[in-house]
């Protein structure tokens, strides 16, 4: 079950977002953050380390699990999750850098980088809270509309809209990676609490879709209907459909 709640601003969504993954180090201070990219969190990660820097928030015990990775882009690649990460959230706040994890896009074998990561989201005994964006097609991680739900971590071929709402990062088209590795829905699905922001008009068919269609794989967020601690935080444009 979703629980909506419909912000007035994107700034209102950050606040509230990062007030919940505050409460969840409040409550559990060695709690496995499973962290997301992309436009959506930045103003989150902002609102977080603001609340290190007062002194409120302590990550010192905290380990974080990324969603994503591109395959083919190396940590120091300044579009690659990893740099995404260190410069909008890990660099300034105290979390011990050897907690942070991300797939390991510059492993080329796919299927040891996806088991490897596995492995590890095992050994750390699952995620507490997994923050979510939401793509314009309803894609979580780098989970795309398929034909089916695919659980562990695997190596996916990005959908050409994917690759488009992506390219704004990136000087072409021809430089946005076409492969990534991406958490499965499986451990999506197992983290103990999830946390789904979206902001803007280009977000209200897949927020709908995850609210009220059918659960499909060919909208992947409405996977989390099924899912019993759910929370979205949306603006009323995402929420407008
Ligand atoms: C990022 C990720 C993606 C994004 C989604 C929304 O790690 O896994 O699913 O959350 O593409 O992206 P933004 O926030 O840029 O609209």
């Amino acid at each position: 079950m979703i629980q909506a709640y419909t912000c007035k601003s994107y700034d209102e969504i950050s606040e509230i977002a990062a007030g919940l993954i505050a409460a969840e180090l409040y409550w559990k201070p060695n709690a496995v953050l499973g962290l997301a990219t992309g436009s959506s969190p930045v103003g989150l990660y902002e609102r977080l380390i603001e609340k290190y820097r007062m002194g409120s928030l302590d990550f010192s015990h905290a380990t974080s699990v990324n969603l994503d990775e591109y395959r083919g882009l190396d940590s120091e690649h300044p579009q690659s999750y990893r740099y995404f990460m260190q410069e909008k959230l890990f660099k300034h706040i105290n979390i011990a850098p050897e907690k942070t994890h991300v797939p390991d896009g510059s492993e080329r074998d796919a299927d040891k980088a996806c088991r490897d990561y596995d492995r590890l989201i095992e050994s750390l005994g699952g995620i507490d809270i997994q923050l979510l964006g939401i793509g314009r097609n309803g894609h979580i991680g780098f989970n795309e509309p398929s034909d089916s739900f695919v659980k562990p971590t695997h190596c996916v071929s990005l959908s050409a809209d994917t690759i488009e709402a992506n390219q704004r990062f990136f000087s072409s088209r021809e430089e946005v990676p076409t492969e990534a590795y991406t958490m499965g829905i499986g451990s999506i699905m197992s983290a103990r609490r999830i946390l789904v922001i979206a902001s803007g008009r280009d977000k209200a068919m897949a927020v709908r879709g995850m609210l009220e269609g059918p659960v499909t794989p060919s909208l992947p967020a409405s996977i989390l209907q099924l899912h019993n601690n759910v929370v979205l935080i949306a603006d009323r444009e995402a929420m407008g459909l």
